[in-house]
């Protein structure tokens, strides 16, 4: 469905996230038809560029970026002259009243902050200041969002000082990949998963988000970080709350976040015997964690894997096993719901037990598969194995284009809906959950246990699952 037109403008306009993810992403839904030549898509930087020279490095990204660019000369050519460029500068007045020219207030506009979160301020008082933004003008923030409670909640007082919190979208983009949502319309537009989607019949349920790449390059932001406030605070906790959320009303942004944030505040404290924390080691060709951060006494972790509990009358007794890292042995993420055992086989000899495992691939692959219970072809008498009823995406919708999740949060953003943006109270309450468990380990000096490049972590992160008699699933 096409949108309205738009004036969209990217501060931090040459940076990374605006090649890599932002263009490619508007031009791909330039390609499919959803928005109009009359689109205005301005870059804002300090860089003193030109709009020709600014075309010339959106052309690079898309080069670079964007599987469309090749066979799509036309709308290339069409899309770039979509593009501006206002050179300016973020805490004084140079640009303000050239950026004030280009945009209109009576249209959609979207102004995306891709810079450090400590310009939020200073740019959202200046499109205030210079009357730029219009009452209805939409704002996007990428994550971190914050480092803590206290600094999210200043970032959150800091934006709430010039826009109401309905025009504010705090980017999660695991929000926006396909499966996450797929996971809504599973358990809510189906009748057989429902009524067991509780602690009677479930055992419990792992996430995994397991990568390949280590932090090369990104050493000097992601030691200061660590997984736990790069992908547990946001992602894996989003992934959480979708599937342990009760049932919204409506499918409708309020209603969908306060069931989250009800997940969020019903999480209890994990116990220090319950978190296990690695660093990957080097190999004989590959730097090893400490390398690649440039600090040799590095206590960051770049693996994490935890065991959490969500205290309500669904979720009581079912743990939750979280983990995710950096250089493990495959990219691979999915979500596991791991149903209780037969409480008692009918068929002699059986070398049961038989789980039914529902699981919810996100990458790569992304589709849902589900372990049932069957008999063995062939004539040997009643001998049960288990197979997977396997549902991949790609087969299964083959010629429908599923676009990536940037492509469709930054529609979202132009039709106004925020139903996959975090709330302002949601990122605080998570922020409230970490922070003990950060400051924790911190106090204790906590020393995070070596892995093998490539391996599924630490030892001791196996031992956390085997201590309760269960196993993690393979990352492959
Ligand atoms: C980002 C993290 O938010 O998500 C990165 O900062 C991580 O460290 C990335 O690599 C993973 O995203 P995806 O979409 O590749 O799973």
């Amino acid at each position: 469905i096409p949108v309205a037109p738009f004036d969209l403008v990217v501060f931090g306009g040459t940076g990374d996230l605006a090649k890599r993810k932002i263009i490619p992403a508007l031009f791909r839904r330039f390609v499919a038809g959803q928005f109009e030549e009359d689109a205005r898509i301005i870059g804002a930087a300090r860089a003193a560029l030109s709009g020709a020279e600014y075309r010339t490095l959106a052309e690079e990204a898309l080069k670079e970026f964007s599987a469309e660019y090749v066979e799509n000369s036309k709308e290339v050519a069409a899309f770039l002259h979509m593009l501006d460029y206002v050179s300016i500068d973020a805490t004084g007045d140079g640009g303000w009243e050239e950026l004030k020219a280009k945009t209109s207030t009576d249209r959609v506009q979207a102004f995306y902050f891709s810079v450090a979160p400590s310009l939020f301020g200073a740019l959202a008082e200046r499109l205030h200041s210079y009357q730029i933004a219009g009452p209805e003008a939409r704002v996007v923030v990428e994550k971190p969002f914050g480092r803590d409670q206290e600094t999210a909640k200043a970032l959150n007082a800091t934006l709430a000082e010039y826009f109401d919190e309905t025009q504010i979208y705090r980017i999660d983009h695991y929000l926006g990949k396909e499966t996450v949502q797929n996971l809504m319309a599973l358990r809510f537009g189906n009748m057989m998963f429902e009524p067991l989607w509780n602690n009677h019949y479930i055992d419990h349920i792992q996430i995994t988000v397991a990568e390949t790449v280590g932090v090369g390059g990104r050493g000097a932001y992601y030691d200061k970080s660590g997984a736990m406030r790069d992908m547990v605070q946001n992602h894996l906790m989003q992934l959480l709350c979708l599937i342990a959320m009760e049932p919204p009303a409506i499918y409708d942004a309020d209603a969908v976040r306060d069931e989250k944030l009800k997940v969020i505040r019903a999480l209890q404290p994990v116990a220090p015997h319950h978190i296990v924390r690695g660093q990957y080691e080097a190999t004989d060709t590959a730097p090893s964690y400490r390398d690649d951060a440039e600090n040799p006494r590095s206590f960051t972790e770049s693996f994490i894997a935890m065991r959490c509990e969500i205290a309500n009358w669904r979720w009581a007794g079912v743990p939750f096993y979280l983990r995710t890292g950096k250089k493990l042995r495959a990219r691979s993420s999915e979500i596991a719901v791991v149903f209780k055992a037969l409480g008692h086989s009918i068929f002699e000899g059986d070398t049961g037990p038989h789980r039914n495992i529902l699981s919810i691939r996100l990458q790569p692959n992304e589709g849902i598969d589900m372990t049932v219970t069957v008999k063995e072809p062939g004539p040997g008498g009643m001998r049960l194995i288990d197979v997977p009823l396997d549902l991949t995406f790609a087969e299964a919708m083959a010629g429908t284009d599923s676009p990536e999740a940037y492509e469709r949060l930054i529609m979202d953003v132009i039709r106004g809906n925020q139903t996959l943006f975090m709330r302002g109270d949601e990122v605080e309450a998570a922020w409230r959950w970490t922070d003990p468990l950060i400051n924790g380990w911190e106090a204790r000096n906590d020393v995070p246990k070596q892995y093998v490049p490539g391996s599924s972590g630490p030892e001791d992160a196996l031992m956390l699952l085997h201590r309760d008699g269960r196993r993690w699933r393979d990352i492959k």
